[in-house]
């Protein structure tokens, strides 16, 4: 059934969506925070690779948002409400370079993970705008991913 006719399975994706959108908003926060916070011989290396990841996740995030808008859903914005839909752990703590890094690594290969996810589903309903958006995240996130473990060799 396409999405098109299909309203349950509009609101199927948008589910799905809003929870992606919550996580990149935590990890964008995380991102731009090891940005501000990241201290060592590599400081400026790394200052600087977490706000090319910071900008491009906050980008995303308008790009999610009005998907779910076409989609025919509210977009959730509350820090409250974005943290509840989250599966994206928070930092409690600063970490050093290298656990920068490592969580960094960790989380962007997760929203990588479930990006390809939604793009499946999305795919299985016929909606190949959302599948297109979230296979170019997925793309994006491993990226990320794999520009943060390169960088641990050397940390
Ligand atoms: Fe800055």
């Amino acid at each position: 059934m396409s999405y098109l006719t299909d309203s349950a399975a509009r609101q199927q994706i948008s589910e799905v969506l809003k929870s992606f959108l919550a996580d990149t908003a935590v990890l964008y926060m995380k991102t731009h925070g090891f940005h501000w916070n990241v201290e060592g011989v590599h400081f400026h290396t790394l200052h600087l690779l977490f706000e090319d990841q910071y900008t491009d996740l906050w980008k995303s995030l308008d790009t999610i948002a009005e998907r779910i808008r076409a989609l025919g859903f509210k977009a959730p914005y509350s820090l409250k409400e974005l943290q509840d839909l989250s599966e994206m752990k928070e930092a409690s703590e600063i970490p050093g370079e290298r656990g920068m890094l490592e969580e960094l690594r960790d989380c962007n290969m997760l929203l990588s993970h479930k990006a390809s996810e939604c793009a499946g589903l999305a795919e299985k309903f016929e909606d190949r705008v959302t599948a297109d958006m979230m296979i170019q995240r997925a793309e994006k996130l491993e990226m990320n991913a794999w520009m943060l473990n390169s960088s641990i060799g050397e940390s």
